[in-house]
């Protein structure tokens, strides 16, 4: 069997377990992560693309973020439209000069995966039935299979970054582990087009037929986004078919036209709302969407990612430079501060900008009246702003 020790083991190679390790690897602590898909797949799969002012500061401050400052896409608001009409939220001025960037979450990986493999980082793809054990002891362990056989990794630490559907939060026993949970009747149906942005910035569009949203990669690249059935079969949803709906949920009275282009991705996204507390049992911390799954309407989910791994790669830092275990034990503590407040603020996003197919003309004038406060009280918008830009780390 093919055994290695390293510090701390990493189940996961998306946002959170490739920025956990790049982070530790800079307080010079020693990780190693198993990802069970391929390097060409996890530098592909298109997923969230917009990151949140302290989500980009990580990055650059971590020497990982000169490609993105090169081709990311600085925006300061963001439009809301309904009533075939705009309104946007400024957001420097509502939020004390604070803004994002719209830069591709596949992009943020294959510079983070870039940036580990030139530091002589140890990513193990392609391996299969991950399992952890030992957890509750001060030498847990990985195993795995790889094309050579069966391998582990022993460690003094395991960072739980296997995203929603992976194995570590099922490690924590059932009774410790507190699952919160809501469904949505809705999913999205999101592509990328060869289209050059009408618009200079996101688009978010209550609509009567659905929630539409307008997004963008490049100067060359659109993504789009539509509010479709939850069950929803996207062999019933050819580019024709797309391109009327988002033309007819997005376009405005003053003459607004989105352009088309060829699609060259589409995929369906279900919505959820989940969170599991607490995030740490015994010497296993979870990190991302491991722990906690936000709808994406407040674009939170790899920020929360990015937040998650900056407190623990801290903590952890504290454990082996310190003796200090103080802040690996305020982690969970730490961490659902802020993820409960995404948890709101994307649930109260997803609630104001959907049509809820049981939804009654009382909800509709309820929707349209929290729209209309939005985009005209300072108070309201700003809460809105402070909360997309993302509130400081604690
Ligand atoms: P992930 O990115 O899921 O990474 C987990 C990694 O673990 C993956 O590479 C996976 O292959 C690996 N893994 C899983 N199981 C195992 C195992 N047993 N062993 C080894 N490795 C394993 N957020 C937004 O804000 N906007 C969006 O538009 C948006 N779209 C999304 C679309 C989809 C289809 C999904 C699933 C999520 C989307 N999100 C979106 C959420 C956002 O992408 C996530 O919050 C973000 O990816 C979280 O990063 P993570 O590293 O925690 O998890
Ligand atoms: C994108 C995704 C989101 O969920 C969002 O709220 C904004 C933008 C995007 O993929 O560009």
């Amino acid at each position: 069997m093919d055994k290695l020790r390293t510090q701390v083991g990493i189940v996961g190679a998306g946002p959170a377990g490739l920025l956990l390790a790049h982070l530790l690897h800079l307080e010079g602590i020693e990780s190693v992560i198993v990802e069970n898909r391929s390097r060409e797949y996890v530098e592909h799969r298109v997923r969230a693309g917009v990151l949140e002012h302290g989500s980009v500061d990580v990055l650059t401050q971590a020497g990982v973020g000169e490609r993105m400052r090169r081709e990311g896409l600085l925006h300061h608001g963001i439009e809301l439209r309904f009533g075939a009409s705009g309104h946007r939220i400024d957001f420097p001025s509502l939020t004390g000069g604070r803004s994002i960037m719209v830069y591709g979450q596949q992009e943020v990986v294959k510079d983070l995966i870039a940036a580990r493999l030139a530091a002589g980082g140890r990513i193990q793809f392609e391996v299969a039935d991950v399992a952890v054990h030992d957890i509750e002891s001060t030498a847990p362990r990985i195993t795995f299979r790889t094309i050579g056989g069966p391998a582990e990794v022993a460690c003094e630490f395991i960072a739980g970054c296997d995203g929603f559907h992976g194995i570590c939060r099922q490690a924590i026993p059932g009774q410790t582990l507190h699952v919160f949970e809501r469904a949505y009747p809705f999913a999205w149906l999101g592509i990328l087009a060869q289209a050059p942005p009408t618009h200079d910035e996101l688009i978010y569009a209550y609509h009567e037929r659905g929630f539409a949203l307008y997004s963008m990669r490049s100067p060359q690249i659109t993504r789009l986004y539509l509010q479709v059935a939850p069950d929803e079969d996207v062999a019933r949803w050819p580019d024709e078919r797309i391109w009327s709906e988002l033309h007819l949920r997005l376009e405005t009275s003053d003459g607004w036209k989105l352009r088309e282009g060829p699609v060259l991705e589409k995929g369906i996204t279900g919505m959820r709302s989940f969170v599991a507390e607490p995030m740490q049992h015994g010497r296993l911390f979870l990190a991302g969407d491991a722990a906690h799954i936000v709808p994406p309407t407040g674009a939170k989910g790899m920020n929360l990612a990015v937040a998650d791994v900056r407190a623990l790669a801290r903590a952890l830092a504290a454990f082996f430079h310190s003796k200090r275990s103080d802040l690996l034990d305020a982690y969970s503590a730490i961490c659902l501060k802020r993820v409960w407040r995404a948890e709101h603020f994307s649930w109260w996003m997803t609630s104001m900008l959907h049509c809820f197919p049981d939804g009654d003309a009382f909800q509709q004038r309820l929707q349209r009246s929290q729209l209309e406060y939005v985009v005209s009280s300072h108070a309201a918008a700003a809460s809105l702003a402070e909360n997309y830009v993302g509130l400081p780390f604690g």
